[in-house]
């Protein structure tokens, strides 16, 4: 059974239609790569697969989108819990103004774990989980602020891991980086997949072709092409798309 599933996906903001019919499913445990000139949809595609969407007011949604069967769209959805499930990394590191510790402690303390142990081994496994537990293991209780920016993201991946989401939506997520902190999230990707699902918006075509299994391609707002990352570089089937990746155009 696929993780996510997005059948006849329209988006408005305001009168403006930003996406037009998106059916894209994407398999448990494997990375999807969303490639596409700027403005064609990418991260709005993506906000809508936790609902971040719903926070940008006059915007209007149609169609389905499914996680692990269950319709996010549904009244019945609880949209604190579907957040827990699918966590998101952004562009530009976003550390909060705390501790090392305390941000990944975070989503933790605000979903009402209170048990000191608890918090500390999940902080510890989450650091560990995105290696950066050598880098930090001593200034713990320093600010964020004090990391560099690979290391910010990296804690940041940390934080939305350390509430155990199943899903991991990342929109950009090393345009901000060095090519050796590149390297290092790239590596941290290919690692996740392993326990989660991951959905990454990215420019960087070395990196699509690096990282996912699967490509789609997104043109003004349209899904152009979908298909194994392998094939999309290869030999995609539309003139589009070929132009995009060999830098024709975009
Ligand atoms: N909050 C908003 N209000 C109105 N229009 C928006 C809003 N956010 C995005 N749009 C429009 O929707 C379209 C898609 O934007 P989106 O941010 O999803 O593109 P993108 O593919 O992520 O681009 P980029 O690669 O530059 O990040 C664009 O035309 C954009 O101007
Ligand atoms: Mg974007």
């Amino acid at each position: 059974m696929h993780k996510i599933v997005s059948q006849n996906v329209n988006f408005y903001y305001g009168e403006f239609q930003a996406l037009h019919d998106i059916s894209l499913s994407v398999k448990e445990n494997t990375v999807t790569a969303l490639i596409g000139p700027s403005g064609c949809g990418k991260s709005t595609y993506l906000r809508l697969l936790n609902r971040m969407n719903d926070l940008i007011d006059n915007t209007q949604m149609s169609g389905t989108i499914t996680i692990d069967g269950n319709d996010i769209y549904d009244k019945q959805t609880n949209v604190d819990d579907l957040r827990k499930n699918v966590g998101m990394v952004f562009q530009k590191p976003n550390p909060f103004p705390k501790t090392i510790f305390e941000n990944v402690a975070y989503g933790l303390r605000v979903n009402g774990i209170t048990d000191k142990k608890i918090i500390e081994e999940r902080v510890i496994t989450s650091i560990e989980q995105v290696a950066l537990w050598d880098e930090v293991k001593d200034k713990l209780h320093k600010s964020a602020f004090e990391l560099s920016g690979g290391q910010q993201q990296r804690l940041c991946i940390a934080r939305a891991l350390a509430i155990q989401p199943s899903v991991l939506l990342m929109d950009e997520p090393t345009s901000a980086l060095d090519p050796i902190s590149t390297s290092k999230v790239e590596e941290l990707i290919y690692e996740l997949k392993k326990q989660y699902t991951i959905v990454i918006v990215t420019h960087n075509m070395q990196q699509a072709g690096r990282i996912s299994d699967n490509t789609a391609f997104f043109y003004m707002g349209e899904l152009i092409e979908y298909d194994k990352t392998k094939t999309i570089f290869t030999k995609p089937t539309k003139k589009q798309t070929e132009d995009y990746i060999t830098g024709r155009f975009g």
